[in-house]
């Protein structure tokens, strides 16, 4: 097994609060990983101490190499996308426009793009304000793929949208862990479970699961990290 990421005792302070104490995983490489857990555990600090957002110390290493003293910029072009919780999608602008403005490669990757997500070729021309929040988070999934992409970071891409956009949702990352291997934010228990290979659970800035989603179908332990019933399936 390859590791795509591998996190070692990575802390991060903000403002004199300890908010990531000493957080540890490893993250396989070509597919899903889910990050779960309860509200202000730190799961979006997790992903924003991977990119550099927020000043951290530990280590950090893609793919061998190490990027924890590295600056935002260099991350991403290092090969990690990030897609913020509330995806930035430029409502007034097209599809096509959206994307455009997400090159940065000297050749983005626009045959991949349509060839994960024709739906967004048919509908280049149209509005991104106008399409599904499911669509829209394929926006914002397809322009992290246009370039180089090892590690896709997403955070709660279901937040807000209705249970048949969430559908969408998870078959939109279905689709892009064909690309790239994912970090997926969510606290939908059973969307990280029908797409996610292994999963993370966070508690108060540190980890205490990782592991399989069977592993997860103790429905104590579930109901205690997670606030819902982990299920028995
Ligand atoms: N810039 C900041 N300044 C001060 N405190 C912060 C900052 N960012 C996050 N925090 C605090 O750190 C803790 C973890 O926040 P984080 O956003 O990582 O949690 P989360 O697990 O993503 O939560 P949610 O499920 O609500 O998105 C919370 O208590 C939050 O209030
Ligand atoms: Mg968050």
């Amino acid at each position: 097994m390859t590791n795509a990421l591998t996190l070692t005792d990575v802390n991060v302070t903000i403002k004199g609060s300890h908010i990531l104490q000493g957080v540890n995983f490893e993250i396989e490489a070509g597919v899903v990983t889910g990050l779960l857990g309860r509200n202000g555990v730190g799961k979006s600090t997790t992903l924003r101490s991977i990119v550099g957002l927020v000043p951290r110390v530990g280590s950090i290493n893609l793919f061998g190499e190490e990027i924890s003293g590295l600056r935002t910029h260099e991350v991403i072009r290092a090969g990690v996308a990030f897609v913020p919780e509330d995806r930035e999608i430029f409502a007034s602008l097209t599809v096509a426009e959206n994307l455009k403005l997400a090159e940065r490669d000297k050749n983005p990757d626009y045959d991949t793009v349509h060839q994960l997500f024709p739906e967004l070729l048919q509908r280049k021309n149209q509005r991104a304000g106008t399409l599904s929040g499911g669509q829209q988070q394929m926006v914002a999934v397809a322009r992290a793929l246009l370039n180089k992409t090892r590690l896709l970071l997403v955070d709660e891409p279901t937040k807000g949208l209705a249970p048949k956009l969430v559908t969408e949702v998870a078959a939109a990352l279905e689709i892009a862990a064909q690309a790239t291997t994912i970090l997926l934010v969510e606290q939908n228990l059973p969307l990280v479970k029908r797409v996610a290979k292994n999963i993370i659970v966070m508690d108060q800035g540190v980890v205490v699961h990782n592991g399989t989603p069977a592993e997860l179908a103790d429905a104590d332990f579930a109901k205690r990290m997670l606030g819902v019933s982990g299920g028995s399936h």
